[in-house]
């Protein structure tokens, strides 16, 4: 089965607009030369900024959070028809850091995959387990749990829009990456719960990233696992350099 690959930077709360129109017409330079997708996870006040610059680059531009209702009285929140009034075409969901310090549960997360995909979003969605329940051996039955969830509603239509992002808790923004066994484990445990649910096609056409540590120089060895199509990167999506060579893993 021969998928694309999907690198996407998830800048969580870092640079202004400015910084992200900067950054931006840098990575477009960068990205000429590959036939990936690559996306750019932005702060929502940078979405206008960073679609502005990325508009004549093949770099796409994604929401990091959204809303499960349509509008109303949630001060600060954001919802899908803003982003896609933007232009926004992928929003992240469910990272860990929203579960984490946001109250993001399941069935939040289930909601707003719904809204995302009603609205004409891509939602990247985001399972990964914590050190404790890896030290406890739930791995594989907590992510079918989460993936199982996530996806309850979702047609077998609507899976072409979507994308897996497994991020182990335990590895992100800590330096320590899964080996490329653990990563590529995983991410094939959700490849049979997606065949489980929607059959072996489905299951094989589905994006499916590994996100946590990753870094200039474990990214190509990671991306090169036979289930694990890209990656989503966090610290390393920041610094021009770093995001270049691990757009062009493979040059
Ligand atoms: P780091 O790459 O900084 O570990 O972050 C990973 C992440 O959370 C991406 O969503």
């Amino acid at each position: 089965m021969n998928r694309k690959k999907v690198i996407a930077g998830n800048w969580k709360m870092n640079k202004t607009p400015s910084e992200t129109s900067a950054f931006i017409a840098q990575l477009s330079d960068k990205v000429k030369q590959t036939n990936d997708i690559v996306i750019c996870a932005v702060p929502s006040v940078c979405i206008p900024a960073a679609l502005k610059t990325a508009k004549r680059s093949r770099i796409k531009i994604a929401a990091q959070n959204m809303h499960y209702e349509d509008n109303g009285a949630y001060t600060g929140e954001i919802s899908a028809n803003m982003l896609v009034d933007l232009g926004v075409k992928y929003v992240i969901i469910g990272h860990s850091e929203r579960r984490q310090y946001f109250g993001e549960t399941d069935t939040t997360v289930n909601k707003k995959v719904l809204k995302a995909l009603k609205a004409g979003l891509k939602p990247i969605i985001c399972v990964g387990e914590s050190l404790e329940q890896r030290e406890m051996g739930v791995t594989t039955d907590y992510v079918r749990y989460q993936v199982g969830y996530a996806l309850n509603g979702v047609t077998a239509e609507d899976m072409k829009n979507i994308i897996i992002a497994y991020e182990p808790i335990w590895a992100i923004g800590t330096g320590r990456t899964a080996s490329n066994d653990q990563a590529n484990e995983v991410c094939n445990t959700i490849r049979k719960v997606i065949a489980e649910k929607y059959g072996r096609r489905i299951a094989n056409a589905t994006l499916i990233q590994y996100g946590g540590s990753v870094n200039v120089k474990n990214a190509k060895e990671l991306f090169s696992m036979s289930d694990i199509d890209g990656g989503l990167v966090g610290g390393a999506s920041l610094k021009i350099d770093d995001f270049d060579k691990i757009v062009n893993y493979n040059k």
